[in-house]
């Protein structure tokens, strides 16, 4: 047993469905973590009080403390290609991305880039991401396992891609079925591990590999499904010319039984109210990812639309089209994409969305997202005066409401003090 005193906040519910009565805070709050697990989280004068004797307790006051973040479409391979200048979708997979992912034959070199990425996730407060690796089963094996000698939770699976795209990324439909049947066999449900069925987009798979993947879906309960749908226009465009029985791109996927719960689909940007209608009936989560919106030009997400429609939403960093690894600067940035909508994001809801809301799209909510008792002890530790304009605009403030806004606005890895999986220490600012 062991315990952490600080600002304590996280959230119950949707803030824009509860308002405050979502979320709970302690101001001077006590963490208890028993197993690697929440015993409780209240105010720490009542819960000290309480505390078996000899209970070490780590003094964080003056820092926030929350539920790590949960980035929904992230991917891994994509790393060494960031910041790649001067295109839209297409002409990036293409020019950047397939020939980055080459590389990942190599299973040393996914090794290499797998610790990389684990370690910058917890860097950057992430303690749960769903990501794409690549077509190759190694690369599989090295996020895994970089993931398992960190104790974090992750989800990803075998990209699966049999047409339009290059040969030295090309399975077949048979190939990435048995491929990724003995991945589900190596690794779902072991340690923190679950596996998810990663058709890349409908673009680059056959009808025939489209079945194979929705059947894999439904032969292994309990495993996810990850993909891409309606990111960009001429994508958009190009889908329905390679499935025009489609009513639309969402459809593609509905057709081969990919909608349901527990598939996330990155993007969501050119759905019609029917597709968010289907998503949601459906148990489907959309992955709301505004760096990389933005970075490649591809459009602005609808959060009100997809609300009101009741879906599922998380927050994605896509790395590599998404332009940073921090879920701040990924709060940030979805706040504009929202202001270019017409639509006002709160500090409350954005941080329940990185946090909860992320937990619910996983379905995972009984285990990560909050400090609710029995939830794994997965959190981070921000300092609010971390730069000096940190500090600086944070001592102007009023309402925990301002701070966050600016944490978020203003806040990156450097507001990362310091980031705990299953109630230990994982990673610390130098
Ligand atoms: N659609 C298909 N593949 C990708 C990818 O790697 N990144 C993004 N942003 N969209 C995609
Ligand atoms: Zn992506």
């Amino acid at each position: 047993m062991r315990a952490i005193r600080g600002e304590i906040l996280h959230f119950l519910d949707d803030p824009a469905d509860r308002g405050v009565e979502a979320l709970e805070y302690f101001a001077d709050g006590l963490l208890i973590i028993r197993d690697g697990r929440v015993a409780e989280a209240g105010p720490a004068e009542e819960l000290l009080a309480k505390l078996p004797a000899g209970t070490p307790v780590d003094d964080r006051r003056g820092k926030l403390i929350l539920p790590g973040f949960i980035d929904t479409h992230i991917h891994f391979a994509q790393a060494d290609i960031i910041a790649s200048h001067g295109e839209q979708l297409l002409e990036w997979l293409g020019k950047y991305t397939y020939p980055a992912e080459r590389r990942f034959a190599d299973p040393g070199h996914a090794a290499a880039v797998a610790d990389f990425f684990c370690d910058e996730l917890l860097r950057n407060g992430t303690t749960t991401a769903m990501a794409f690796p690549t077509v190759h089963a190694a690369s599989v094996d090295a996020l895994f396992a970089a993931a398992a000698e960190r104790r974090m939770r992750l989800i990803t699976g075998k990209v699966l891609m049999d047409r339009n795209c290059p040969d030295f990324l090309r399975d077949t439909a048979a190939r990435g079925y048995a491929e990724s049947h003995a991945l589900i066999e190596k690794w779902h449900g072991r340690d923190r591990l679950l596996y998810a069925v990663t058709p890349r987009f409908a673009a680059t798979s056959t009808p025939e590999q489209m079945a194979l993947a929705g059947r894999l879906f439904v032969e292994h309960p309990g495993v996810y499904l990850q993909s891409h749908v309606a990111e960009n226009r001429r994508e958009v465009a190009w889908v329905a010319e390679l499935y025009p029985e489609a009513r639309s791109y969402l459809d593609v996927y509905d057709r081969f039984g990919h909608v349901g719960p527990r598939s996330v689909f990155a993007h969501c940007l050119w759905l019609d109210d029917a597709d968010r209608a289907r998503m949601a009936t459906a148990g489907a989560a959309m992955s709301f990812c505004p760096t990389s919106n933005l970075f490649l030009g591809s459009g602005l997400f609808d959060l009100d639309r997809a609300h009101a429609a009741g879906v599922r939403v998380g927050i994605g960093s896509d790395v590599g089209a998404g332009t940073s690894f921090s879920m701040l600067q990924t709060l940030n940035e979805a706040y504009k994409v929202l202001q270019l909508n017409g639509q006002s994001l709160s500090a409350e809801r954005a941080f329940y969305l990185a946090t909860l809301g992320g937990a619910r799209s996983l379905y995972l909510d009984d285990r990560i997202g909050s400090f609710a008792p029995g939830r794994e002890a997965d959190f981070v530790v921000l300092d609010p005066a971390a730069t000096p304009l940190l500090a600086r605009r944070n001592a102007t403030c009023h309402t925990l409401a301002e701070r966050l806004f600016v944490l978020m606005m203003l806040g990156d890895d450097r507001a990362v003090a310091e980031t705990w999986v299953m109630g230990e220490p994982a990673w610390r600012r130098p």
